[in-house]
C-alpha cells in the first residue's frame, strides 16, 4: 500500500519533469493563504499598527502566510544574529547587511533590537516586490536594494561589517553559490563576518536518485531542480565538504559550522573575511 506522503512525492517529481511545478506552487499558496485567513485577522487586531507585508509575500519568503508566524521566526533569527554580531563581530560592528533580505522579515525586527540606533542596516534582494514593498514601508532606516540574479550588489569594496544570508544559497547553483561568496568578501571589510545558512543534503535523502545520493557522498552539489534558480521551488544542497571548499577557495576563515545551526533544518556557518596583511616595515638602514 503506497502512503499519502509517497504518493504526493511521486506526483510532484512526475509535475517537475513535465515543468508544471508552478501550478503546485500557486495551488498550495492559495490552499495556505485561505488556512490563515482569520487567524490573522485576529493577530492583525491584537497588534494594532504592525506594519507587514501581504499574505502572498509573506508566503514566498517562508513558504507560510501566517502573520504570526512571520513576526515570531523573524525576531527569533533576528535574535540569534544579534548573538552572533556580539559574539563574532568585532566591538565596532556598525554596518549590517542581508543579502536575500525578502521584505525584511528579520531586518525590521534586527532594527528594532539596536535601540540604540548607532547601526546602519542594509538589505538586497532580487526579487522586485518584496524590495518595492520594503522601500514603501514609512519611516523606515533600512536602506533596501534590489540586486540581479549575478552579483554585483550595489555596495562598495569593504564597506560593510557584518553579513547574513538566511536561506538563499539554498537556492542557488553551485556556480552561483561561488560567485555570490566572493562577492560578499567584495563588500567585507577585512576581519567582517558572514553567517549564512545551507542544505547539507540529510533533509532531501529520500527525494534524490541514487546518482544524486552517491554524489552527495563524493563531496559534489546537487540540486532539486524546478522552475528557476533562486526561487524557492529550486533546492541547491551543498554539502560540508563543498562548503568547506567554497569557503576555501575565497580566502576566507572558518568560525563555525553548526549542523542544523539554522532552525534545526539547515547548516548555519560563520566565515570571517580574512585581514589584509599589512606588509612589515623595511627595516632601517
Ligand atoms: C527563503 S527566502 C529567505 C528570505 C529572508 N532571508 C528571510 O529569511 O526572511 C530566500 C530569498 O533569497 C532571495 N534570493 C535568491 N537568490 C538571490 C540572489 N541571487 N540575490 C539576492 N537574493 C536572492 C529570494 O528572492 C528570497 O527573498
Amino acid at each position: 500500500m503506497i502512503s499519502s506522503k509517497t504518493l504526493k512525492r511521486l506526483t510532484e517529481r512526475v509535475l517537475r519533469r513535465i515543468g508544471l511545478e508552478p501550478l503546485i506552487y500557486h495551488y498550495v499558496c492559495r490552499k495556505n493563504l485561505r488556512r490563515y485567513s482569520e487567524n490573522d485577522r485576529a493577530f492583525l487586531a491584537a497588534n494594532p499598527g504592525m506594519i507587514l507585508p501581504p499574505p502572498q509575500l509573506r508566503f514566498d519568503v517562508i513558504a507560510c502566510s501566517s502573520a504570526e508566524y512571520y513576526v515570531t521566526t523573524g525576531k527569533k533569527m533576528a535574535e540569534q544574529i544579534q548573538s552572533v554580531i556580539r559574539k563574532w563581530g568585532s566591538p565596532d560592528t556598525r554596518v549590517v547587511c542581508e543579502w536575500g533580505c525578502g521584505p525584511g522579515r528579520i531586518l525590521f525586527a534586527l532594527e528594532a533590537l539596536d535601540t540604540g540606533k548607532a547601526m546602519e542596516f542594509i538589505g538586497s534582494d532580487m526579487f522586485a516586490p518584496s524590495i518595492q514593498w520594503a522601500q514603501s514601508v514609512p519611516d523606515c532606516r533600512i536602506a533596501f536594494h534590489l540586486n540581479n540574479m549575478e552579483p554585483p550588489l550595489s555596495l562598495a569594496d569593504s564597506s560593510v561589517d557584518f553579513v547574513y544570508a538566511v536561506s538563499v544559497f539554498t537556492h542557488l547553483s553551485e556556480s552561483l553559490s561561488r560567485t555570490w561568496f566572493q562577492e560578499i568578501m567584495r563588500i567585507l571589510k577585512p576581519g567582517g563576518v558572514f553567517w549564512f545558512s545551507t542544505h547539507s543534503g540529510q533533509q532531501h535523502l529520500s527525494e534524490l536518485s541514487p546518482t544524486q545520493q552517491k554524489k552527495l557522498e563524493q563531496g559534489q552539489f546537487v540540486a532539486i531542480p524546478s522552475w528557476h534558480n533562486g526561487s524557492q521551488m529550486y533546492t541547491g544542497i551543498h554539502c560540508p565538504a563543498l562548503m568547506k571548499d567554497i569557503i576555501t577557495a575565497s580566502g576566507a576563515e572558518l568560525l563555525e559550522h553548526q549542523p542544523g545551526g539554522n532552525n534545526t533544518f539547515q547548516d548555519a556557518w560563520i566565515v570571517r573575511k580574512i585581514k589584509i596583511q599589512t606588509p612589515s616595515p623595511a627595516p632601517v638602514a
